[in-house]
């Protein structure tokens, strides 16, 4: 279990725990895999913008004026590639005019060093509200690594939202990052001697992509 940390929350729903469940089931086939991810996506996504900042506007119905209410800024969903591209889809149908980012990142499995090898980002980061997105975060090496991008960009405005943890990767991404607030479906036990979180999910990326 992770020590009680508020910039943690492990968001809990029946339809999340069934979704999850199906991802971690090592017989679930690609397609169905691919399903999930996106469904457990757009169910977390409330939970990963409850803190957007709104203001206060005058809306026009068939009817008559009332109020309403507009984001205060753009939001922009930044993947971590490859396995975040496999919640963009979920995130951007509640989000429909968010912008973007593409990070791309592996982990070297010998040294488990983060390698970039491509980025491509929104201009208007410093003026908006980024969701990082990566389904496993299992040393921190990655998502660390990202956030640290997108901050040298000048993002202020940064939550992460995650599938799969465990205790020692979100240590590590809050001694890094002490800012950016995980939303994550699960806090798994640790990590394999290849840094592989148990009981996990396997390689998402992999599962993901078939490959
Ligand atoms: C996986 C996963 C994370 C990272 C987590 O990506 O999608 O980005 O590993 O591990 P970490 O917390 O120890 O850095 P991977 O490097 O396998 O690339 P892929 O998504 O292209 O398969
Ligand atoms: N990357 C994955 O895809 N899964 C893990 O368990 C660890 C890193």
């Amino acid at each position: 279990m992770a020590k009680a940390n508020p910039a943690v929350q492990t968001v809990e729903h029946p339809l999340i725990a069934r979704s999850l469940t199906i991802l971690r089931d090592a017989s679930t086939d690609t397609t169905t895999f691919r399903r999930h991810l996106k469904i457990i996506a757009q169910l977390m996504t409330p939970a990963a913008t409850v803190s957007l900042a709104t203001k206060n506007t005058r809306v026009q119905t068939p009817l008559e004026e009332t109020e309403g209410s507009v984001l205060t800024g753009p939001v922009i969903v930044a993947p971590i590639l490859r396995a975040g591209i496999g919640m963009v889809d979920g995130l951007l149908e509640m989000i429909p005019d968010a912008t973007v980012a593409h990070i791309g990142l592996c982990r070297d499995e010998s040294t488990l060093e983060p390698k970039v090898y491509y980025q491509n980002y929104p201009s208007h980061l410093s003026q908006s509200h980024i969701i990082l997105v990566d389904p496993m975060l299992a040393t921190g090496g990655s998502s660390i690594a990202a956030a640290t991008l997108l901050k040298d960009r000048g993002a202020s405005s940064i939550t992460f939202l995650n599938l799969v943890s465990c205790p020692a990767g979100i240590d590590a991404f809050h001694a890094q990052h002490p800012d950016i607030a995980i939303v994550t479906a699960a806090v798994d036990q640790g990590l394999d001697d290849r840094a592989y979180i148990v009981p996990g999910l396997g390689d998402a990326g992999d599962r993901y992509f078939g490959t």
